[in-house]
């Protein structure tokens, strides 16, 4: 069997595809301002990251809602108004406006903090670049 280098390469270049994250953070530098992350965010990376959410949340659409309402749509949607049927907190019904990038990057951040009173018990997600992905990903699922 003869060594190909040329298909070598191309498994290697998928291989860094599948999760570029430590590339694409060494892109930003250390101080990138919110459109910047957003710019680079990656929607398959989200959707890995989607993983920690899973728990509480589905996202196909039509999917049932569990601890959390179903994501399906959300991304655009007024706050706590996506599934009509969902309990949501008054805490939560109170906030005005749509999940849009800003919004959901805070909420994403810590939503205790964010909106006191939430029943998303959820610690939040520290890393901005990881928000970004996961706005991303639900951007993708409306
Ligand atoms: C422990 C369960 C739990 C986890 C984990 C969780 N959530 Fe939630 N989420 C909830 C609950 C409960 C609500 C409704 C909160 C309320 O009414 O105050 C909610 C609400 C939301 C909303 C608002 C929905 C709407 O219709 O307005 C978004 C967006 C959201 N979650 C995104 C996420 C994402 C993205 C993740 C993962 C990074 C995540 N959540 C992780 C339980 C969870």
């Amino acid at each position: 069997m003869t060594f190909r280098p040329t298909l070598v390469a191309v498994l290697a270049l998928a291989a860094c595809s599948r999760d570029d994250t430590a590339e694409r953070r060494a892109r930003l530098g250390p101080n990138p301002t919110f459109a910047q992350v957003m710019q680079i965010a990656d929607a398959q990376a989200g959707a890995r990251g989607f993983g920690q959410c899973a728990a509480c949340h589905s996202i196909a659409a039509g999917g049932a809602d569990r601890n959390g309402p179903n994501l399906h749509g959300v991304y655009g949607a007024p706050i706590a108004q996506n599934r009509p049927r969902f309990g949501y907190t008054d805490a939560l019904q109170a906030q005005r406006g749509v999940w849009d990038d800003r919004r959901l990057d805070r909420w994403l951040a810590d939503p205790r903090a964010d909106v006191p009173g939430t029943t998303m018990t959820f610690a939040g997600v520290r890393d901005p670049l990881a928000r970004a992905d996961l706005i991303a990903y639900l951007k993708t699922q409306r």
